[in-house]
């Protein structure tokens, strides 16, 4: 019997809030997972990501498998061992980042042939080895299937057939899976902007079986609209009592619609990514402290946020640490981000579970219009 378990406390509309239970421990749904992608959350101790109130980060198995190697890791422990983050982790399987970074590759039935962006030298990712390297080698408390995810824009016959693929590595990822007691492997649904091809990729991933369902393929340029169109399609076509992630989303306000149409995970490497660009998250988008208004602001970023990055220094001081190129300023900002990203998922899983969620999200959305204003 699998030591995973789903539970649903509360729905309000398509929105609900649960706890996905793990044998290294409880997540929080709605939960954002902050990205770990080289054994590290960037900038951050893992004390913080967790004094954060991350209950969960993300791992990559591409990043891994090149350096320091996923054999490595799993002579010297395990990447939890390894990293000293004793919470759960989830893996990405490699198939995007093979997209999005390596450099020649090839890609068969079998599997996919790829030179490390790093050096150069080759390596081979199946759904065999995907499974080997997430669940066997690095240790993952969830694995995700591997898959392709499809060019954006793409002609309908492309995202098909591309879907396809998806689907017959996602029934062998399960294969190599076989049953676990205190690991979980979830499906990722594909199907680009193609209404039909989501729920057919959706139903026949569902027949397959897993322990969780991924939406992939978005967040690659195609706009909040219609991202929102495709999760308002795809999220009634899942399994209720399972969890739904949204992969690689996203900004606030997109983690805000996600919500509102049932989704339970996420993760980005937004909040560590602009915390090293000198951006602050907010309510009302991102704040640049780089910029002279901000040279004598003596008021934190939000003092609402109970984190020392947030409540305890001034936005002044933050500036003039941007200004300078200082590590500090790239560490703080990063703890902020992440801070930021959990307390909103904090208040939305709130909202929720008292039922005024709708009245959350039209507030949310208004704040946000007005920064972008
Ligand atoms: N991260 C963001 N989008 C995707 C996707 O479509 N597939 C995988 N494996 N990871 C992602």
């Amino acid at each position: 019997m699998s030591q995973i378990r789903f539970e649903l406390h509360a729905n309000d509309g398509a929105a609900r809030t649960g706890v996905l239970k793990t044998p290294r421990g409880d997540i929080r749904t709605p939960a954002f997972m902050p990205v770990g992608t080289a054994a590290t959350v960037k900038a951050l101790y893992p004390e913080q990501v967790r004094s954060a109130g991350a209950d969960i980060i993300l791992g990559n198995t591409y990043h891994l498998m090149l350096r320091p190697g996923a054999d490595r890791i799993h002579r010297l422990g395990g990447l939890h061992e390894f990293m000293r983050w004793d919470g759960p982790i989830l893996t990405d399987s490699g198939g995007f980042q093979v997209w999005s970074l390596a450099g020649l590759r090839k890609l068969t039935e079998e599997g996919v042939d790829f030179q490390s962006h790093i050096d150069g030298s080759k390596y081979h990712l199946s759904p065999e080895r995907a499974i080997e390297i997430q669940a066997d080698l690095l240790g993952a408390d969830i694995s995700m299937q591997l898959d392709e995810c499809t060019n954006f824009p793409c002609t309908e016959e492309d995202a098909r057939s591309s879907m396809e693929l998806s689907l017959r590595w996602g029934a062998r990822c399960k294969a190599a899976f076989g049953a676990r007691e205190t690991q979980a492997l979830f499906g990722i649904v594909q199907g680009s902007v193609f209404d039909d091809l989501r729920k057919e990729s959706a139903a026949r991933t569902i027949e397959t079986g897993f322990d969780g369902y991924a939406i992939g393929g978005l967040a690659v340029g195609e706009g909040l609209e219609t991202m929102c169109h495709v999760l308002d399609i795809t999220v009634p076509a899942l399994p209720a009592n399972k969890p739904h992630y949204l992969m690689g989303v996203g900004k606030p306000i997109d983690l805000v619609e996600a919500v509102s149409r049932g989704i339970d995970m996420f993760d980005c490497v937004m909040p560590t990514r602009s915390g090293r660009h000198g951006q602050a998250w907010s309510d009302y988008g991102p704040v640049n402290l780089k910029r002279a208004e901000f040279a004598e602001d003596n008021s934190p970023l939000d003092p609402d946020i109970d984190c020392p990055a947030s409540r305890d220094y001034s936005k002044a001081y933050l500036h003039h640490l941007v200004r300078a190129g200082e590590y500090l300023a790239a560490m703080l900002l990063s703890w902020h981000n992440v801070a930021y990203y959990e307390h909103l998922m904090a208040r939305m899983r709130a909202a929720i579970r008292e039922g005024r969620f709708d009245a959350f999200a039209s507030e949310f959305r208004a704040r946000w219009a007005q920064g972008m204003s």
